[in-house]
């Protein structure tokens, strides 16, 4: 396994990020454990602020957002990508400044629409003609002056897993270029009082390694923000070119520095700037698994050890698909290595499988670890982006915790879902109630 942050070997043999043993955190807090890293989270953002210091960061708080995340974003200058109103929520009871929310959506509801407006986001990134619509109508009712990003399609394919592209023109988000709504979307979005239009957003897909793609990205919105210019005579000021840059996670995952990444971009941007005669534009971007991804690392407790001769060995751990669906949905690749035999040298080649009633629930289908033996403490890498964030209860399972870990210090920021908690929604409705008590009194 590829060491991310702060992550060594102590002088026990145990894996420790943080300044903390991991095996003390699985002892302490109970496992499945979501550990974030503060140290790299930070530094993360900091690279990111650094090689984009004349524009803006925003961190895609779909990525792994919880409170004390917000905290370390806001600390650390960022600003902040809500694409829902949970997230928004979550950013404002963090305390996060409304001014520097970006927020997202391609289908906002007339509530979610209010409730950005309340907030008083910084922008409102609208999807398509009918949110328009609904925010505009919205913010005349209000009386408020909303700032809005246009987001457009520019016909891009990213090479990337299919579920996770997003800047090609058959996609569910933005609006087309290529057929003209992009550009009916700036024309109604500028006639209408209560908006002010900043800029254009795209955002061409996820766990992207090709600098090419957003370089072509970035002409082609160059070209439309001339041709805005050119049939309406308005200087769109801001450019937001959205998130995808990769991460490693396996071997063979080369992805580019984010210093390459901003070198490209504002290349291109001031090129394209001078050749078309416009102003340069403010870049804004919006890094979410860069940021976040490599910050984490997941703890689980091994159970059961599986040997079919000849066919394959399951190492079975105490989360899964659950706690990170990754490998279940797009095929991703992991690595691994045994905390608590952190300087053992890998083994044969098992199969890490999850607890859900699934044979689809893998974590890991190649993971080279030093013969597995129940009570080990697996510690799967690069956890940190869209694990978390996309977790759920299948077969009820309660959800991990998550802390974070700084300077030999471990803080819980997400308590550990109990069955209380998983089963606190749930409604027997009276009629029930009384059919079971019947059938008591008739026993
Ligand atoms: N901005 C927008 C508008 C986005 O839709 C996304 C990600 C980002 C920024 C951040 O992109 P990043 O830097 O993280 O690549 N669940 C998938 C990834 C979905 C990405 C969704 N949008 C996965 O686990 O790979």
């Amino acid at each position: 396994m590829r060491f991310n942050g702060t992550m060594r070997v102590n002088g026990k043999n145990h894996l420790e990020i943080g300044g903390v043993d991991t095996v003390f955190l699985a002892r302490e807090f109970g496992t499945p454990l979501y550990v974030v890293d503060e140290a790299c989270f930070r530094d993360n953002c900091r690279r990111y602020r650094e090689a984009f210091a004349g524009g803006e960061v925003i961190y895609a708080g779909k990525t792994m957002l919880v409170k004390a995340v917000c905290r370390l974003v806001e600390e650390e200058g960022l600003s902040l990508d809500v694409a829902s109103g949970g997230e928004l929520a979550c950013a404002i009871s963090a305390g996060f400044p409304a001014s520097r929310l970006y927020f997202h959506g391609n289908n906002k509801t007339p509530a979610e629409i209010r409730m950005g407006l309340e907030s008083g986001v910084g922008r409102f990134m609208v999807d398509n003609l009918y949110e328009l619509g609904l925010l505009s109508q919205a913010a005349a009712r209000t009386g408020v002056r909303q700032g809005i990003i246009l987001r457009v399609t520019p016909g891009i394919e990213a090479h990337t897993h299919e579920y996770i592209k997003t800047g090609q023109i058959d996609s569910k988000f933005g609006l087309p270029i290529e057929t003209g709504q992009a550009m009916e979307g700036v024309e109604k979005a500028l006639v209408s009082p209560n908006l002010v239009l900043k800029g254009i957003h795209c955002h061409i897909g996820s766990q992207v390694f090709e600098l090419e793609s957003f370089e072509h990205t970035v002409r082609i919105m160059m070209n439309f923000l001339a041709q805005v210019h050119r049939s309406t005579g308005h200087l769109l000021e801001e450019l937001d070119l959205g998130g995808g840059l990769g991460i490693y996670y396996a071997e063979g995952d080369l992805p580019p520095a984010v210093s390459g990444l901003a070198g490209v971009i504002t290349a291109t941007v001031g090129e394209a700037a001078v050749s078309r005669n416009l102003p340069v534009p403010r870049v804004l971007v919006e890094p979410g698994r860069s940021i976040g991804g490599p910050s984490g690392t997941t703890l689980y407790t091994v159970g059961a050890v599986k040997v079919i001769p000849g066919v394959r060995t399951y190492v079975d751990v105490d989360g899964g698909m659950n706690d990170n669906p990754r490998t279940a949905l797009y095929g991703a690749r992991y690595e691994a290595l045994l905390a608590n035999r952190a300087g053992e040298a890998a083994g044969d080649v098992v199969a890490v499988a999850g607890n859900c009633c699934e044979s689809g629930d893998m974590l890991i289908h190649e993971a080279r670890l030093p013969a597995p033996r129940p009570g080990d403490i697996l510690a799967i890498s690069a956890t940190g982006a869209y694990n978390f964030s996309m977790s759920m209860n299948y077969n009820r399972f309660p959800r991990p915790a998550m802390v974070l870990v700084n300077e030999g210090r471990a803080d819980l920021i997400l308590r550990r879902e109990t069955y209380e908690d998983v089963l606190d929604h749930d409604v027997i409705p009276p009629r029930l109630r009384i059919r079971e008590a019947l059938r008591k009194a008739a026993r």
